[in-house]
């Protein structure tokens, strides 16, 4: 396929994790079940990263090894990486068994630290991009 197949993918865990944060930390605030909410969202997250992880693998391979993007391409891997292990620890810290169940503070704080680094990531990319011009393709119209 000559479309990047990556950046349709990354919109679902950029979503469902920066949601899950935000009903994470509403979560301090009220006893309602938005916690639980926040549970599921981590868990389609953490998945469609994953999807997202692979597809940005491929795009990775595309990159010349000798232009400077790939430096950035791959603080941008390293990052969204780490966020990703945040979110999976604050996940596992909230499960109980199969069950999801109301975070506590320790879970909330590893979610808020995924967020801080899928931020970071975020910069990453738009440098690839818009810098870089990355996974754009030029033509003649
Ligand atoms: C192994 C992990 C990953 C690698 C190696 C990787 C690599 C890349 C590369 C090479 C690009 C530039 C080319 C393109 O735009 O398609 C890119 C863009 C991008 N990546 Fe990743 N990525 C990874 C994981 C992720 C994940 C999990 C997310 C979301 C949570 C993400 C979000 C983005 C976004 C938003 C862009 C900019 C898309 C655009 O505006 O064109 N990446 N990534």
């Amino acid at each position: 396929m000559k479309h990047p197949v990556h950046p349709m993918l990354v919109h679902f865990p950029i979503a469902t994790w920066f949601l899950a944060t935000i009903a994470d930390i509403v979560s301090l605030f009220t006893n309602e079940q938005i916690g639980w909410i926040g549970g599921v969202l981590l868990v389609v997250g953490t998945i469609t990263a994953l999807l997202a992880m692979t597809t940005g693998l491929i795009e990775l391979g595309k990159i010349d090894q000798h232009s400077p993007a790939i430096k950035i391409a791959n603080q941008h891997m390293i990052l969204i990486m780490i966020s990703w292990s945040f979110y999976a620890v604050s996940l596992f810290l909230r499960l109980n068994g199969t069950q999801l169940e109301q975070p506590g503070l320790l879970a909330i704080s590893f979610s808020i630290a995924g967020f801080i680094f899928l931020c970071s990531a975020g910069w990453m990319e738009g440098k690839l991009v818009y810098e870089y011009g990355v996974g754009i393709y030029h033509n003649k119209a």
